[in-house]
């Protein structure tokens, strides 16, 4: 299985099925065991999300902050830049060597494994993590333009199934729910952990660049900051061929583009006003004993 290739590949959508308790795909499971036995460094960065949180632009983010604007960014495309550590979908072979195989320092890799799935060598090297939570509503609809677009991923069927399958976790790499708080109850007792949110990244770029460089222990000028929260806006990024996933030939940008809207609260255009309701209803049960607040609307 190839992307990014000249020739393109046979992709087929995989199945989900029940991988430790996490709904899953052979995709990122193929490769199990190397991804377990993966020898993090100190100075890696570890950049994890649920699927659609907002990877992508904190890992541009980051790619900007310490590599600046370089050859290597107007000729790589951010997946090739950034590992995705469990993929076993890659040109340049699975995630794990192509993190393995990383130029820079620090190698910036990515990874949507819930808390409880990380290389343990992460945790040994004490690496920093930055872990992007965004709002379920608006993450699910993203979601399900990107499970509509993408040919590796489950058929996500009508937005009414879909909107029921989310809630039931019954999506590849589990349940929301799950992933966002079992990682914000790691970052109560793990230092190099930081939790930001997409919607304060939308709200106020530059205040989440300077938190950023706080916990990185990075020095920038402010006009090297502002250098990067310009370069990283929504039209600046969609527009870019390195990181708007165009050349990506697993994807069908005729269905849906990768960077859709970029907006907090669109879910608004999708849910009905029953579903909300519902929603809303279930993940106060469901989130009863979290202290994770989001916003659906900034
Ligand atoms: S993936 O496939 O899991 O790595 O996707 P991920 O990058 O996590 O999420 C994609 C969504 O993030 C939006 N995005 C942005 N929003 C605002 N500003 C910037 N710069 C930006 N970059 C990516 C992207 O548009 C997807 O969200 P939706 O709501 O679908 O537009």
């Amino acid at each position: 299985m190839v992307w990014n290739m000249a020739v393109k590949p046979v992709i087929s959508r995989a199945e989900l099925f029940d991988f430790h308790g996490v709904s899953m795909t052979h995709f990122y499971t193929d490769n199990w065991e190397n991804v377990q036995n993966f020898q993090a460094r100190p100075d890696d960065i570890l950049i994890a999300t649920y699927p659609k949180a907002g990877t992508t632009w904190v890992s541009y983010t980051l790619d900007l902050l310490y590599f600046g604007q370089t050859e290597r960014q107007t000729s790589t495309p951010i997946f090739d830049r950034v590992a995705f550590l469990e993929s076993t979908i890659s040109p340049l072979g699975p995630g794990k060597d192509l993190a393995d195989n990383l130029p820079t320092s620090p190698r910036l890799i990515k990874t949507h494994l819930p808390v409880q799935f990380v290389p343990k060598s992460f945790w040994e090297q004490n690496s920093r993590i930055v872990y992007v939570a965004r709002n379920a509503k608006d993450n699910m609809v993203s979601y399900f333009h990107f499970d509509r677009m993408i040919r590796t991923q489950p058929e996500p069927g009508e937005w009414s199934s879909y909107f029921h399958r989310f809630m039931e976790g019954k999506m590849v790499f589990g349940s929301w729910y799950d992933h966002v708080n079992g990682w914000w109850k790691k970052k109560q007792t793990h230092s190099k952990l930081h939790y930001m949110f997409y919607e304060d990244l939308s709200e106020d770029t530059g205040r989440e660049i300077d938190n950023l460089c706080s916990f990185l222990g990075l020095y920038r000028s402010d006009e090297e900051k502002k250098r990067v929260a310009s370069g990283v806006q929504f039209d600046k990024m969609k527009n870019d061929d390195t990181t708007n996933y165009s050349t990506h030939c697993a994807m069908d940008f005729k269905i849906s583009p990768f960077m859709r809207k970029g907006k907090v609260g669109d879910w608004k255009n999708h849910f009905t006003v029953a579903q909300s309701q519902q929603f809303d209803e279930d993940y106060e049960k469901k989130m009863k004993n979290s202290t994770l607040q989001f916003r659906t609307e900034i």
